[in-house]
Formats: structure tokens, C-alpha cells, sequence
């Protein structure tokens, strides 16, 4: 290895293990974008608020340029000449404050105790104080406008249903998605059915589903009851076979009830004899659900349209009917605010099942 080297080789001369170091210039794309940068940082530093300042240096600055304007513990930039409208501080002057100001001659302050500080000039978090602001003062315009609506109101009024919507989605994941699912499609549990929620997103109500009825299920909860055996201790065990088989018939369409509760088809005369004894309190005549029979307030279930709460499967079934359930869903009048409870009734009424009103029933 030499240590010489040709001065036309472009080279340093200088080589570590057959590397050779080369004296290229850099590529010409990284030369402008360096160029540019030089220039976009030295407009930037002229533009916006940058270096912060002492007081010394501050009152130098301020003494030769005459223009307070430009410095305040900070440069501020020619954007505080072109744009000097007094941004939000979050601070209030103390009169100990206004008097240190008076006492180093500002005389002609207008400024009280308690007002709001403001700096002259623009910086971005005064920008965004601004902008959170004038956002803040509309979402409470519209939560004291909804405070004063029903439900109903809201419902027929597209901009504030529309701003209900908005609302309810951190709403409704905080209190009832660890339940009812993010999107409220329920859920329905195989291997612990007694913590299978309802879907919220379809027709197929167990209360009801106009905004009063919705907005009641969440102010005071529901504890839908289905007692063992419907509460018939008599009944025996193959009583309980013979019941799972016939529920699970009416919900096939092997089996069908009119709403005097006659079989009118299927041959169940056995079962739907001990069905109308044991269970039509409940879940009427037709099986149709306490719901469509026109009661709101017992949650029995509709056994005929194969929508199930608790799982379709003959095990679940026959374990309802054997051991009952005791779904419980929470009151929130001491957890949410009234308004809170518009919201997510606007919410539920709006994930696809929504009723216009109390249906009537004959
Ligand atoms: C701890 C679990 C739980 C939470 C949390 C919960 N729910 Fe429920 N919800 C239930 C259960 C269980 C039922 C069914 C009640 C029954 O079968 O007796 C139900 C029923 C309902 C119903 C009635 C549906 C129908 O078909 O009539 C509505 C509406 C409802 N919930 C809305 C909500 C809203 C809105 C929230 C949040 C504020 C919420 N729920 C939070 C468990 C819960
Ligand atoms: C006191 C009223 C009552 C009586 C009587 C009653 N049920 Fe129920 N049943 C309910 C209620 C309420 C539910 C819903 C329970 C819940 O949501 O916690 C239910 C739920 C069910 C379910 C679950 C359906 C599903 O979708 O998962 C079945 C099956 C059922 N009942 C069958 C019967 C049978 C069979 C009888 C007669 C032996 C009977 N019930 C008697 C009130 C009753």
C-alpha cells in the first residue's frame, strides 16, 4: 500500500481498508433544498414569534426601535404589526400588577383587576385559544338550546339532531358500549348468556322504542323478570323438554298461535296447553311478547320471530325456561345529567329502530 496519491483522482487520500474517502460535492437537489431551508428559516424568524428575551435585553430592543409591539418577553414578529388584535391569555391582572405598571409610567392604563390578560400579536396558542374559544361559545348555545327541547324536538329539528349525534358518541361509549357493543348491535354471550345484551340498532324491542319510552328505559333502568319454570315450581322436568321444544317451534314456524292462543299450526296441543297456562301472563296468548301484546313494562320477549336475548340454542332455551333470568339494565338518573340523557335517547332512537310514537295496540 502507497501513501501516495493522484492529485487528479478526486480523492482526500485518504483509505481505510480499500474505502476511499472522495471530496464530491453534495448532490445539487440537497444543495437547494439547504439553500431553501436558510431562507424559509430566516422569513419564519422575521415572520413569527421566536427567540425568547430578558428584560435587559428586552428594554435595549424596545429603546432603540421604539416599537413595544415587537418584543414581549419574546420576539413576536412583523405578525404582530399586520395582525394586533388582542388574543386570550387565560390570565386576569392583579391590581398589584396594574400598580407596578403605573409606577414605571404607564398612566394612561385602562385595564381593572380581573380582566382578562391579552398580548398584542399573533402566536399559534393564542390562535388556537381564539379558535377553541368561538367553538366553545357555539357548543354551549346549542346544549342550552337542547336543554330546552324534548326529545321529540330534537328528533324533528335536522341541525340539532344532527349536533345531538355529535354529542352522543363519547356519551355512549362511556356508559353503554361496555354492554351494548361500540356500535349498540348488542351481543350475545354462548357460554354466559345470562351477559348477553340487546341490540339497540334494530326493531325488535323489548320496552319499546319511541324517544319517551327510550329515554325512560335510561333514566330508570329495567329489570325484566322471567321467573324458573314461570314461576310454576310444578312444573316437572320433562314439563321443561316439552316447553323448549315447543318454543323452539314457534320460533322455526312449526308451530303458530293466533292471538286467542289456539294452535293453528303444528301439532303442540300438550305443550301449548301448559305454554298458556305457565307463560301467555307474560309473553301473551300469540307468544308475541308482552311488547306487541301491548304491555311496556315486563320486557317478555316476542317467541316467535327467532330474535333471542339470552341464545337459540335447545341448552339456553330449556336453561331460561328451567332457571329463569334477571337481565338488569342500569337507571342512569344519578350517573348522567338530563341533557346527557336526550343526547343518547336521540342516539338510540337514531341506530335504526326508532318508533315515531306509542304504537297502537288493540
Ligand atoms: C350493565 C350493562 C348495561 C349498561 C351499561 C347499559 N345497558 Fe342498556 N340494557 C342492558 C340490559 C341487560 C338490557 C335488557 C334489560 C332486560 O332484558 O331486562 C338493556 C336494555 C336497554 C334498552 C331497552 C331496549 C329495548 O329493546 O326496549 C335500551 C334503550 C338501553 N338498554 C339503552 C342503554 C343506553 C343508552 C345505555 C347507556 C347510557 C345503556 N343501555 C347501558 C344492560 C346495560
Ligand atoms: C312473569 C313473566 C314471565 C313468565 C310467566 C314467563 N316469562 Fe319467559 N321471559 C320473561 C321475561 C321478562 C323475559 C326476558 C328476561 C330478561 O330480559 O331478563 C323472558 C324470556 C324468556 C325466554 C328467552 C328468550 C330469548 O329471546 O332468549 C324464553 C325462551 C322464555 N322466556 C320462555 C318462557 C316460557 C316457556 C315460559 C313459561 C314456562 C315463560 N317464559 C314464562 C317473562 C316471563
Amino acid at each position: 500500500m502507497s501513501d501516495h496519491h493522484d492529485q487528479n483522482d478526486n480523492s482526500t487520500g485518504h483509505e481505510w481498508d480499500g474505502i476511499r474517502e472522495l471530496k464530491n460535492p453534495p448532490p445539487t437537489w440537497w444543495a437547494w433544498g439547504f439553500y431553501i431551508g436558510l431562507i424559509f428559516v430566516t422569513g419564519y424568524y422575521i415572520i413569527y414569534p421566536s427567540t425568547p428575551l430578558n428584560n435587559k435585553i428586552q428594554e435595549v430592543v424596545n429603546g432603540i426601535t421604539g416599537m413595544e409591539v415587537l418584543v414581549d418577553g419574546h420576539t413576536k414578529g412583523i405578525m404582530a404589526l399586520i395582525n394586533s388584535n388582542p388574543y386570550y391569555q387565560g390570565e386576569t391582572w392583579t391590581q398589584a400588577e396594574i400598580d407596578a405598571l403605573k409606577a414605571k409610567g404607564h398612566t394612561d392604563l385602562t385595564i381593572k383587576a380581573g380582566d382578562m390578560k391579552y398580548q398584542s400579536g399573533w402566536t399559534a396558542i393564542n390562535e388556537m385559544r381564539d379558535d377553541v374559544a368561538e367553538i366553545e361559545a357555539v357548543r354551549e348555545a346549542s346544549m342550552a338550546k337542547l336543554a330546552s327541547m324534548s326529545v321529540d324536538e330534537i328528533l324533528a329539528d335536522d341541525d340539532m339532531r344532527q349536533f345531538a349525534l355529535g354529542r352522543s358518541i363519547v356519551l355512549f361509549g362511556d356508559n353503554c358500549a361496555a354492554c351494548h357493543g361500540s356500535g349498540g348491535q348488542g351481543n350475545l354471550n354462548d357460554a354466559h348468556p345470562e351477559l348477553s345484551f340487546p341490540n339497540l340498532t334494530d326493531d325488535d324491542w323489548l320496552f319499546g322504542g319511541w324517544a319517551a319510552k327510550i329515554q325512560e328505559t335510561i333514566t330508570d333502568g329495567r329489570e325484566a323478570s322471567m321467573p324458573p319454570k314461570g314461576g310454576n315450581d310444578e312444573l316437572t322436568d320433562a314439563d321443561v323438554d316439552t316447553l323448549t321444544t315447543f318454543v323452539m317451534a314457534l320460533a322455526s314456524g312449526e308451530a303458530e298461535l293466533n292471538d286467542d292462543g289456539e294452535l293453528v299450526k303444528g301439532s303442540f296441543a300438550a305443550a301449548n296447553e301448559l305454554f298458556q297456562e305457565n307463560c301467555a301472563g307474560c309473553h301473551g296468548a300469540n307468544a308475541k311478547g308482552s311488547m306487541l301484546n301491548g304491555d311496556f313494562d315486563t320486557g317478555a320477549v316476542n317467541l316467535t320471530d327467532g330474535i333471542y336475548r339470552f341464545g337459540g340454542d335447545m341448552a339456553t332455551i330449556r336453561d331460561t325456561i328451567a332457571h329463569g333470568r334477571t337481565a338488569m339494565m342500569p337507571s342512569f338518573a344519578d350517573r348522567l345529567d338530563e341533557v346527557s340523557i336526550k343526547i343518547l335517547t336521540v342516539r338510540v332512537h337514531e341506530m335504526g329502530g326508532g318508533m315515531a310514537a306509542e304504537p297502537e295496540v288493540e
